[in-house]
């Protein structure tokens, strides 16, 4: 239909809606989505590094990765990962036939695991890199 397909009328509808749990793990899932996809190519593109320089030049870019904006960036990325992954897992449970009347609980759940894996993640990296 005219007028109903575009980015224009994507964002017209999400901002109409309140953001609910359903509209908010679409959101969500979308975002971390292209994030992940984004993240794959400039890794392949870093990686293709010693396709160019197999010398020391890979070793100092392996050294900039491990400075602290970087390590924040890995983090937003682990954090982007185990939203998709753990709300692409209830989306599957739900196509299946699991949760369908408790997907809004699910989502939920899954966020508290995520959330708490980034925090461990958090403290892991912070630890073995002496950020306390
Ligand atoms: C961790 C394992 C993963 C699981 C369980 C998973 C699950 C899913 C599911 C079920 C969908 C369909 C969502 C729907 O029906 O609306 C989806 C969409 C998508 N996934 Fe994944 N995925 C995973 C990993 C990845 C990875 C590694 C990438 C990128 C390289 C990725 C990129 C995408 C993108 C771009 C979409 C489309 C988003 C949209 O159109 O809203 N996913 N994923």
């Amino acid at each position: 239909m005219a007028g109903h397909s575009g980015l224009g009328y994507y964002l017209r509808r999400v901002l109409r809606v309140s953001l609910e749990t359903g509209t908010m793990a679409h959101l969500l899932h979308r975002v971390t989505g292209l994030l992940i996809v984004v993240y794959l190519f400039l890794h392949i593109g870093a990686m293709s590094y010693t396709y160019f320089d197999a010398g020391s030049g890979f070793d100092d870019l392996m050294a900039t990765f491990a400075s602290t904006p970087f390590l924040i960036v890995d983090l937003v990325l682990f954090a982007g990962v185990m939203i998709h992954g753990l709300n692409g897992l209830r989306i599957m449970l739900f196509d299946m036939g699991y949760f369908s009347r408790r997907q809004k609980e699910l989502f939920w759940v899954m966020m508290a695991i995520a959330a708490t894996s980034v925090l461990i993640a958090t403290w892991l990296v912070g630890a073995a890199h002496g950020w306390w």
